[in-house]
This record gives structure tokens, sequence and C-alpha cells, in this order.
């Protein structure tokens, strides 16, 4: 699907379908007919007149929300019929809301579809009387952002045969090489000279070679510095501590934390941000084997810390630990550090599927993040830390326990389990994105197909957006 900004009144526009997002019929052409077909003002309603070339779907609220999920439905009418092109008049509508919605809801991966669908070139058309600098700058930077989104998508949708951690290296050299970034692959000869014991045991079974990614974006006179770290598992079978046969389904989505941070970094140079950004990912792949790291390990991070193996399945947080001492020694005077995974069953489970959980030792900082999230599009909330919670993950005989010793707060323990790994100096500058509920999509909802939903894009872009 294809965006354009005409300057142009709607009706001179030339299009084979014209779409309208209606809240109000009143002053509405075709008010008696959508009536009698049953259409009303409602999010979700929608009426396609082929006759007349005319879509029409209803909205409620005037937010991003409701006119992404509009269009999105629209669009999607659209693409199942045989025209070419489109046409909407801005109005008041949110253009971001309009472009977003577009570009996200027709997403589809057809990758591994042997009978390809010819790409049929659609278009939509939005017309607005007069293109201004402001308005043609909010088109341009909602198409980078839902490329971004959607390359995040083709990632993480990629069967894990065809997407291990050499792979996920290689796009991080494509995006470097596109958008002139530093990229700097190591493997896991770097992993063991340099004490990330942790991270390189989570790969050990696996046929793939660990891989510890590192971009970054330099622009000149930057004001800011910002470390993304993501969870790049290629494939979580769950270790030894193995994953029932229903869980393990959709693990291929576990690398989506790592293939977030592949699609901001892929759009930061071209929205142009005075921010130094670092995006650094660990790709392993948790498998099983005769060589795989075992319950009753002691594994030494790259900060020293000893960590009890309980549970192999709970990997995500040592692959994040040892990634996380890797960009606090590397690089200094960072301003902030997010980190992205899909961490735990136990998130989604506490805030539902559609939301991320903030976490992090401050609070300014998480309502900074939760803020930027629903103003970008996606759902967050904070999770509180506290003492009680933090003495759940003591070892008796290292430092900490992978897991906790109790079932409750999985989402949070996993957090406090990160901050072992934040340096003082850092704490405050520090939020981890358990991105485990939105980031796969099994039943689709709003603008988001079946399958990845490029979960913390958006949030991140808008945070970078809006740092000063
Ligand atoms: N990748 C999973 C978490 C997950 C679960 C992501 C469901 C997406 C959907 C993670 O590595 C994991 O297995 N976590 C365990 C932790 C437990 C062993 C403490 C979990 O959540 O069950
Ligand atoms: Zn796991
Ligand atoms: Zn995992």
């Amino acid at each position: 699907m294809k965006v354009n900004l005409l300057e142009n009144d709607f009706i001179s526009v030339e299009s084979e379908l014209e779409i309208f997002i209606v809240d109000d019929l009143e002053n509405c052409d075709d008010k008696e007919i959508l009536e009698n077909i049953g259409f009303e003002e409602k999010d979700e309603s929608i009426a396609f007149l082929p006759e007349i070339g005319r879509i029409y779907v209803g909205f409620e609220e005037h937010d991003y929300e409701s006119i992404a999920i509009a269009i999105s439905i629209a669009i999607k009418k659209f693409k199942t019929t045989k025209f070419k092109s489109a046409k909407i008049e801005l109005k008041d509508l949110d253009l971001k809301a309009l472009v977003e919605g577009t570009l996200l809801g027709a997403y589809e991966f057809n990758e591994y579809k042997s009978k390809k669908k010819k790409s049929k070139k659609q278009e939509l058309n939005i017309c607005v009387p007069k293109i201004t600098e402001e308005i043609k700058e909010v088109f341009e930077q909602s198409k980078v952002i839902s490329k971004a989104v959607n390359k995040t998508r083709d990632i993480v949708n990629t069967p894990p045969a065809d997407c291990y951690p050499k792979v996920m290296a290689d796009i991080a050299k494509k995006i470097a090489k596109d958008s002139n970034l530093e990229c700097t692959v190591h493997g896991e000869k770097y992993l063991e000279k340099n004490g990330m014991n942790a991270m390189l045991s989570v790969g050990r079974a696996s046929v793939h070679e660990s891989k510890l990614i590192h971009l970054a974006y330099k622009p000149e006179n930057a004001k800011k510095k910002v470390v993304l770290v993501g969870k790049g598992l290629t494939y979580d079978s769950g270790g030894l501590s193995l994953k029932p046969a229903d869980y393990m389904v959709t693990m291929k989505s576990d690398k989506s934390g790592g293939s977030a941070v592949l699609g901001i970094m892929s759009a930061v140079a071209k929205l142009n941000l005075p921010i130094e950004i670092h995006g650094i990912i660990g790709a392993v792949e948790n498998m099983i084997g005769g060589d795989a790291y075992k319950p009753d390990d002691v594994l030494k991070a790259k900060n020293g810390k000893t960590i009890e193996i309980r549970n192999t399945d709970a990997e995500g947080r040592l692959v994040l630990a040892d990634c996380l001492c890797y960009a606090q020694d590397e690089i200094e005077n960072i301003d902030y550090i997010f980190d992205y995974a899909t961490l735990t069953g136990a998130c989604v489970v506490g805030v539902g599927e559609y939301t991320i959980g903030v976490m992090g030792n401050d609070t300014v900082l998480k309502r900074d993040v939760v803020a930027n999230t629903l103003q970008a599009g996606e759902y967050a909330t904070t999770l509180p830390f506290n003492r009680f919670l933090r003495k759940t993950i003591k070892s008796e005989i290292a430092d900490i326990c992978n897991i906790a010793n109790t079932r409750y707060g999985g989402a949070i323990t996993a957090g406090l389990f990160l901050d072992n790994f934040i340096n003082e100096e850092n704490k405050d500058k520090w939020a981890h994105l358990d991105i485990a509920g939105p980031a796969f999509v099994e039943k689709d909802w709003g603008y988001n197909p079946y399958g990845a939903s490029g979960a913390g894009v958006r949030a991140t872009l808008q945070f970078l957006k809006n740092l000063n």
C-alpha cells in the first residue's frame, strides 16, 4: 500500500474509491442508505457501497487510536477489491493516525505462502487543501515510523530456521549500510574473552553461534546519549527446563525486543534525531542438548556477579544481564538506557496481552516512558519494584538466582533481576520494557494482524522525538 499526500480539493482528485470516516451522519450525502443498511457512527462499523465506490467507517472518539483503527478497517476492505486507488479528505482528522493506521493495517506477511499474491500496487491519496511544512513533516515521519514497525514485524515473523543469530547480525549490517550507522558484531569468542558467561551459556546447546550486535548512530552535536538493549532469542525452547508443546509455539517471537531495536535503529537517521543512539542486541538460541546449560549451574556475568540457574527457561534475563553490562562498560555518560524483552508470561497474565510493563527505579522516567508510549498509540503501564520482591531472587549458593522463590509478581522479579546489572550511576536512567504481551498477536486487534506487532518501536521513537 502506498500513501500519497495531495494538495488538492477532494473532488478534483481522481480515485476509484472514496473513503469516509464519520462520527456524525447528519450532513452525510448517503445518510439514508447508510441508515437503511444498519450503518452506525460507531467504532468498527463499516459499509461498502460498491455502486458509488464509497467506503464508510464509523468512529466515536477524535483520538489517534480510533482514527487509526477506522482507516485500517477501510483499507482492509479496499484491499479485497480490484480498485487501484482510494482517496480520503484530511479535514480535521489526525494525519499521523491516518498514515500509520493505513500502513500498519495493510501489513501482511506472505513470505511463506507458496502461491504468491500478485502485488496489486494500491494507493491511498490523502487530500489536503494546503500542505504546510508541518503537515509534510508529520506525513514523512509517520511513513518512516510505520516502515520501522513493519520491518520489525518482518524480522519477528520469520521462522527460526531462517532467522537465527547470524541472520539478525546480517540484518543489522544491512541497516547500518543503508543508514550510515556504525555496526559491530561479536561472536562467542568475544563473549568468552570478555566474561559474558551468562549470555554465552544460554546459547551453548544451539548449532547457531550467539551474536552480540552493536549498532550506533552518532550525529554531530548530539544533545543526549541513549542506549537501547534488546532480547533477541531467535528461539526459546525453554532449554532443559523444556517448555510444554503448546507454550513453545510462537517462541520465534522471543526475538521481538532485539527486532524492535533493529527497527528503531533503521529509523533514527531518517528522522534526523539529534541524539546519539546505541542499539545492542543479544541474539541467541535457547536449545537442548548434551552441551546445554543446566538447572544447578552457576554462571558468572560480565560484572562478576554469580547467578544460580534454577530454570533454563528464564534465559532472557541472562542474555540481557551481560548485554546491559556490555553497554555500560562500552558507553560512557549514558542519559537513558532502555531494554526491550519478551521476558515473562507473568507480565501478560498481569496486564493483559496489549500492554507493555514498564519497570525501573525512577518514577518520573517510568511515567515519561508510559506517557510517550500512549501518545504513540501503544499501551503501557508501570509495575512497581519493592524490597520484599527484591529478596525473592536471593540464592543460597550464588549472588542471585535466575528465578524467584515465589509464584507471584514474576514480571517484577524478572525486572529486579536485571536491576542487579545496572551500575549505580545508571540506576535512575534505566527502564525495562516487558513486551511479552503485545509483541506477538495471536488474535488480531485494532490495526495489528496476526503475528508480530512491532511493539516498542513507535513508543521509543516518540520518546526520542520528544527528548530535549
Ligand atoms: N520468552 C519467555 C517469556 C514469554 C512467555 C514471552 C510468553 C512471550 C510469551 C521467557 O523466556 C520465559 O520462558 N519466562 C518464564 C520465566 C519463568 C521460568 C520464571 C515464564 O514466563 O514462564
Ligand atoms: Zn524462556
Ligand atoms: Zn524467552
